[in-house]
């Protein structure tokens, strides 16, 4: 009996075992993780199995004759059994303790020579700081083999940070810096995922990772520092994207296309300048049609100098009502 329970068991944990449910490890701390995923989710399958064939089969096995009115045989207990299924199970958790343990601190071991990048979640948009580079995005670009930490921070409610091929996940809650390592390991686009309910907008939350080869790291620092030299002029429209507009706001001229908030093409084509500062710094103040208080942050007001609250407000009204 018990060896149909194995047999059963075995099967499924084989099964469960070769069907790709995993993402591609981006990452050198992702194999680990899986290794740590794979030893729980084996066992499980296999003890859930084993437990129910034993039972299906018993159930099959052992039911009462259609003309049986007897109250069945008296059931003595098995010291042998008992003592198995106690030391087993101990056994089989202490070494997955052991082992998640040994996993955990490999994976949050932060080498001595590594990068830092800030990354800032609020409502809903990620932005990442390169403090060495004094230079601020909207996507998260690294370059492939070089251990990077994250500091996180949030500005508003708890955001949480996930790339799945990296399966690093950490929570960015407000008043602490928490952190997180990553070595990516494979070059490619991939995608910032918010895993926290944050929101309106979680599950827009979303912002590109990519990961170059070295030499096109240093080409992308190198572009990006040209352009902030450049960006003077441009300021305001770097503001929208970096502080996160466009993450919830249409505006044709800086190419963004979020949802969840007015489309500023449409809302702001004959503003004044009064109305769209109000609009940043006081949300709530004048609601757009068909939208609802509360869901834009009123934050900005504080977050943004006065001179970069000029530079947008500038930004805005020459981007939407000049026809830009
Ligand atoms: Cu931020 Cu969900």
């Amino acid at each position: 009996m018990v060896l149909v329970g194995v047999a059963v068991g075995a099967a499924l944990a084989l099964v469960a075992w070769l069907i790709p449910w995993l993402p591609e490890q981006g990452s050198d701390e992702a194999g680990g993780i899986d290794n740590a995923f794979w030893l729980v989710t084996i066992i499980c399958v296999f003890i859930f199995a084993l437990v129910a064939g034993i039972s299906v089969y018993s159930v099959w096995k052992f039911r009462a004759a259609p003309d049986d009115e007897d109250d069945g045989s008296p059931i003595h207990g098995h010291t042998g059994i008992e003592v198995a299924w106690t030391i087993v199970p101990a056994i089989l958790v202490a070494a997955i303790s052991v082992y998640s343990g040994v996993v955990l601190t490999q994976v949050e071991d932060i080498p001595a020579q590594h990068r830092t990048v800030e990354v800032t979640a609020q409502q809903f948009a990620w932005t990442f700081t390169y403090p060495d580079e004094q230079l601020t995005t909207g996507e998260l670009v690294l370059p492939v083999g070089e251990p990077v930490e994250l500091r996180l921070q949030a500005r508003d409610v708890i955001h949480s940070f996930w790339v799945p091929e990296w399966r690093m996940k950490q929570d960015a809650v407000p008043g602490i810096t928490t952190k997180l390592v990553i070595t990516p390991s494979k070059t490619g686009t991939y995608t910032v995922i918010c895993t926290e309910l944050c929101g309106l907008g979680h599950a827009t939350m979303r912002a590109r990772a990519v990961v170059m080869t070295q030499q096109d790291f240093q080409a992308w620092l190198r572009e990006r520092r040209r352009e902030a030299a450049a960006a003077g002029a441009n300021q305001g429209k770097a503001l929208f994207t970096s502080v996160g507009c466009g993450s919830c706001h249409v505006l044709q001229d800086a190419g963004s296309q979020g949802q969840v908030g007015p489309n500023l093409d449409n809302v702001l084509a004959d503003a004044d300048e009064e109305f769209v500062r109000q609009s940043i710094v006081a949300p709530d103040a004048e609601i757009a049609e068909g939208f609802q208080p509360g869901v834009m942050p009123k934050t900005y007001g504080e977050q943004l100098s006065d001179q970069q609250l000029d530079a947008l407000v500038e930004y805005l009204l020459e981007a939407a009502g000049g026809g830009g």
